[in-house]
Parts: C-alpha cells; structure tokens; sequence
C-alpha cells in the first residue's frame, strides 16, 4: 500500500462510520495528529455495544484452542492498557478505572474442575500466565464464593475498565482535538466511485465527501450500502443479555472479576456488579427475556449465594458484533481510501488501544502494523481454483 499521507496531504479528511469506542478512539488518534474527522452514528454515541460491553480485558482466561493470532493481539492490546487509560484520563479528564485486582475462573465442582483444566493445558502451552489455585486460597480472595468449592484458576494480568466511562472519554479526547460527531446521523451508503472511496451518503441524503472512510459500525457493519455483499465485512450482531445488581460499595461481596459455570461477574468501584452475558444468534432483537436473565442470575447465585439480597440496578441488552472466525477484521477495505474496524466480537474493550493506533498508522503512515496482519478482511476469501 502506498502512503496514505502522500496521497491524502498532512491532514486527510476522514469519515468514521460507528461512534463506538473504537470509531471514537480512531477519531481521537487521528484528529490529535492534524486529521479532519468526522464520526457518524445512528444513535447516540458509545450506546451500542461499548455501553452494553462488561469492560472486561480477559485476553488469558478467555483464550481459545484454534484463536493464537487473536490471543496474540488480546496480550499486546492488554500491555497497552494502563499507558492508554493514563493518556486517556490525561486528555479527557476521564478516569476509565482500569482494575488491577485480577481474574479468577471458578470451578464448583470436579467437573467444572476437569473442564477447566483442559483449557488451562492448552492456555498453558500459549505461555499465558495462569495458574490453578486451591478451593481454600480461592476463598482467602473471594470470601463470598459458595462453600462447595472446588478451586480456580487465577489469571493475575486480566483485568477490567468501566467501558462506559471509557466511550465518554474517548468522545471528550476526540472532541477536544477538534472531531465533529454527529449523532442520530445515519450513513446510508459509502460512496466508491472508480474503486476509490470518496465519502459517505448520509440518510437524509447529505453527502459527505472524504479521503478516507473508517468502517467501526460494529454489529451494524453490513448493513451499510456501496459494496456487493460479498464484499462487505462478514459481521452478525450476536445478542446477550445482562444486568447489574448493586452492591455496597464500602463492603462490596466481590473485589475480583470472576468466571464462574455459565456466568461472569464483574465489580466495579461505585458498588454494580455486572452480571453477564447470553450469547444469543437473534439478530437485533432486543428482548429481555425470564429465560435469559434466569440463567444468569442462577448461575451468578450459585457461584456467590449472597448475591440474593442485592438490589438489581438495571437490566439491558447488547449486541457483539461477531465475525465468521471470531476475530475482529482490521485492515484496508475491498475499495481504496476504505478501512475496516469491525468484527470485535467479545474482545472490543480489550482490543480498543491496540486498534485505535494500528489503524491511526494506517491512515496517516499507509503502513499495516504486524500486529493486524492476520486480521484483514482477505482471509474470508474464498479459496482459488487450481490452474
Ligand atoms: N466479553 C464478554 C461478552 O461478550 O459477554
């Protein structure tokens, strides 16, 4: 790819389709180095998926057989965490609360037990730093854990931010270096003209023109116009349901994120207790159902009884957007002047500052970071027949 800043000048003109955490985290890059940015959004920004997100940076304890390049990037986003959320707080005056108290994944039982220790074997062979904790020393750090216990693994380097927080951050950075987001503003259709990109068409039939077009739509990636559909980026919003019960915050039951069967609990500093996720494949539905919420207090309840007598602060449903692998697709688009930030899945928190600056580069230096090599859009394509 040549460079982006021969072509475009010092200050290229940028349209973000998505005003999330990672489209609000690129304009904030971007126009902090002399770029005119403008963010679009359908709603309000950093209400989809980064308000509905837990915040959690679980690049270890979340690792997956067959998902090594993607754990890769988790860990090298994860390291970036404390120096962005300082730089953050530094240009927004908006505190993410980055805890750093850790994770622990609760086995109740031997079997939970002997599920948990398959993972950890192939976690293990990654080189992740985890290790399986007794029942007793379990509950020297988690008091409040049910009394059949039967032990845990202990992830020191996955911790937590407020994503909320983090999304009005990003916004106040982005905005303090002169990003324009524009709100209830949908982008109808990318407008490619002779294979290049050279803006986007707004639904009230606006067009604004750009040197360049972020895609950060998140789960709403495909439904934007101006590619045939094989090639717009392979994103499904993947639903999950969640809640928040509130703690005392002078006394709180749990100072740690745990996992536990079915279910994860994640406390943050002014008492919630985030308690998550279905994982759903009902397109955009946004139904709170008995069912789900059933399952989750149930499971929450199992794993620490006393959350019984806890007030639930709020009930709400999100929608991840998921790619056909899992992994978030970063990287030049099928058009010139077009790059992808979508596809997050699970992992958007976690993934933001390590996006945020490889796709800055991209932008302004034309260069592809090692770092997103394996993410871009082109690994979905189908395979050639032989000659
Ligand atoms: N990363 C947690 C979730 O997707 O539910």
């Amino acid at each position: 790819m040549t460079s982006s800043s021969a072509r475009f000048g010092k200050s290229p003109k940028v349209a973000i389709i998505g005003a999330g955490v990672i489209g609000l985290g690129i304009a904030w890059r971007l126009a902090a180095q002399g770029a005119r940015v403008d963010v679009f959004d359908r709603g309000p920004a950093g209400k989809g998926a980064s308000h509905a997100a837990a915040g959690m940076l679980a690049a270890c304890c979340e690792a997956e057989p067959g998902e090594d390049a993607l754990v890769a990037l988790g860990r090298e986003s994860q390291a970036q965490w404390p120096a962005f959320a300082a730089e953050l707080l530094k240009a927004s005056g908006i505190d993410v609360e980055l805890r750093q108290e850790g994770t622990l994944v609760v086995a109740l039982t031997a079997d939970d037990q002997a599920r948990i220790h398959h993972h950890l074997t192939h976690q293990k062979k990654l080189g992740l730093p985890l290790e399986w904790i007794s029942a007793a020393e379990t509950r020297r750090r988690e008091p409040h854990l049910a009394g059949k216990l039967a032990g845990a693994v202990w992830s020191p380097e996955d911790h937590q931010v407020d994503n909320r927080k983090l999304a009005a951050g990003l916004r106040a950075a982005a905005e303090a270096v002169g990003a324009r987001i524009h709100e209830h503003k949908p982008v109808k259709e990318m407008s490619i003209v002779g294979g290049r990109v050279d803006g986007v068409m707004l639904a009230d039939g606006v067009k604004v023109d750009a040197d360049v077009v972020v895609l950060a739509a998140g789960a709403w990636s495909r439904g934007i116009a101006g590619l045939a559909p094989e090639q717009r980026p392979p994103v499904r919003p993947i639903k999950g349901q969640m809640l928040a019960l509130k703690m005392d915050s002078a006394a709180p039951l749990t100072t740690h994120v745990i996992w536990a069967p079915g279910v994860y609990m994640v406390p943050r500093l002014d008492g919630r207790l985030i308690v998550g996720a279905t994982v759903e494949e009902k397109a955009f539905d946004t139904s709170l159902t008995a069912g789900g919420l059933l399952t989750l207090l149930e499971a929450a309840w199992r794993a620490v009884p006393a959350i019984e007598e806890l007030p639930i602060d709020e009930m709400w449903v999100g929608h991840r957007p998921g790619s056909r692998d899992d992994a978030p697709i970063v990287g030049p688009g099928p058009a010139q002047g077009l790059i992808y930030a979508t596809g997050h899945h699970r992992n958007g928190i976690l993934l933001t500052p390590v996006t945020v600056d490889a796709v800055a580069r991209l932008v302004l230096e034309g260069t592809i970071d090692p770092a997103i090599r394996p993410f871009g859009i082109d690994r979905f394509a189908p395979p050639r027949a032989a000659e």
